[in-house]
C-alpha cells in the first residue's frame, strides 16, 4: 500500500507539474495553455454535451459510418484477436465495433481517467458477459507495449474522433509511427479523421449557439483558479474558434476583453485587448492528405469511409 504521505506528495509533484507548464505557456509571445487539462470533471462533461451539440456534427456522422460499416471495418479481427482503444473516454463509439466481434475476442482501453475506464467496463461488461475487457490507465502516447498475453494475436487499433487532429502534423506522424510499433507489424489501425469543408461548417462546430464549447474552454482558466490559485476574472475572457487557412486548422484561443494583468505563483503576466492564449488546434485532412500522412508514418492506407456530404472519414490502415 501507498502510504499517505506518498500519496500527498505525489499530488503535490502533479500540482507544480500543472502550474510550472502554466507558467511556462503563459511566458511565450503567443500565450498558450495545454489542451490536455481541458478534461477535469466538469470538461469531460462538458466535452461530453459537446458531441451532443448541433453544430458539432463529427460525433453523430463518425457514429454513422461505424454503424454502417462496422463488419468491414473490423473483418480483420473475424477469427479472433484484440481491439485496442486509444482514448476510450466511454466507449459509446466501441460498441458499434464490438458488437460485430467474435467471442473470444478481447478489448484494451486506454485511458488517462480511471473513472471513465470503471464506467465503461462496467457497462461493457454487463453487455458482452464473454468479452475479455483489459482496461490500462495511462497516458496511449507514453505506452512502450500492449499485455505480452496477446503477443502474437491479431491487433486492431482503433482512434475516433479524429483526435490525432489535436495534434500537429509531425506529432500525428510521430504517434502514427509509436501506434505502429505498438500493435506490431500486421496489426491495422481504424482511425478518424475530420475532413476539410467550408470555413462557416467548421466554425460553427467549434462556435456552437448554446456556448457549450465557450463554456469548455474557459474551463480551463476555472481549473487553474481552483487548483493552482485564483488567478483569473473569468469575465474578462471569451472564446472564440477560427479556422486557419494556411495551416489547415481549427484554433481555439480565451481572448482578452481588457487590458489585464494576473499573476501565477509570484509570476505576473500582462494581456492587452484582443490578445489571446491559444488553448488547442483542431487539424483538418483531405483524405490524400491523411493518406500521404499515414504512408510517411509507415502505414499502408486499405480503405476509407466517408458519408455522402464528405464531411468526416474513417481510414483503415496497414
Ligand atoms: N478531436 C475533436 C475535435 O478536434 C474533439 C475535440 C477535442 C474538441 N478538443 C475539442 C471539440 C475542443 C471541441 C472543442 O473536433
Amino acid at each position: 500500500m501507498l502510504a499517505n504521505a506518498h500519496v500527498s506528495e505525489l499530488s503535490r509533484d502533479q500540482d507544480d507539474l500543472f502550474a510550472h507548464v502554466v507558467i511556462d505557456g503563459l511566458s511565450r509571445p503567443q500565450k498558450t495553455l495545454p489542451c490536455r487539462y481541458f478534461y477535469d470533471a466538469r470538461g469531460s462533461d462538458l466535452f461530453e454535451r459537446i458531441t451532443e451539440l448541433p453544430e458539432y456534427y463529427p460525433t453523430r456522422t463518425e457514429a454513422g459510418l461505424l454503424a454502417r460499416h462496422a463488419r468491414q471495418m473490423t473483418d480483420s479481427l473475424s477469427d479472433g484477436g484484440v481491439l485496442v482503444e486509444f482514448g476510450s473516454g466511454s466507449s459509446r463509439k466501441t460498441e458499434l465495433l464490438l458488437d460485430e466481434l467474435p467471442e473470444r475476442a478481447a478489448y484494451i482501453a486506454i485511458d488517462v481517467s480511471p473513472d471513465a475506464l470503471v464506467h465503461a467496463h462496467a457497462r461493457l461488461a454487463r453487455r458482452y458477459p464473454n468479452l475479455d475487457i483489459r482496461p490500462i490507465v495511462g497516458d496511449f502516447s507514453e505506452l512502450s507495449h500492449l499485455p505480452s498475453a496477446f503477443t502474437g494475436q491479431p491487433k486492431l487499433g482503433f482512434f475516433p474522433g479524429s483526435t490525432i487532429g489535436n495534434l500537429t502534423p509531425a506529432e500525428a506522424s510521430r504517434l502514427l509511427q509509436r501506434f505502429k510499433s505498438l500493435l506490431s507489424g500486421d496489426g491495422r489501425l481504424i482511425i478518424g479523421i475530420d475532413l476539410k469543408k467550408d470555413k462557416p461548417t467548421l466554425e460553427r462546430a467549434y462556435n456552437d449557439s448554446a456556448g457549450v464549447t465557450a463554456d469548455f474552454n474557459l474551463n480551463l482558466l476555472t481549473r487553474i483558479n481552483r487548483e493552482i490559485e485564483p488567478v483569473f476574472d473569468i469575465d474578462r475572457f471569451a472564446h472564440v474558434a477560427r479556422y486557419n487557412d494556411r495551416e489547415g486548422r481549427i484554433e481555439m484561443h480565451l481572448v482578452s476583453r481588457c487590458d489585464q494583468s494576473f499573476a501565477v505563483r509570484g509570476h505576473r503576466f500582462t494581456m492587452r485587448t484582443g490578445e489571446t492564449i491559444h488553448t488547442e488546434n483542431s487539424y483538418k485532412y483531405s483524405i490524400a492528405q491523411f493518406q500521404a500522412l499515414a504512408r510517411c508514418s509507415g502505414w499502408r492506407p486499405v480503405r476509407v469511409w466517408t458519408d455522402a456530404n464528405s464531411l468526416f472519414s474513417v481510414h483503415e490502415l496497414a
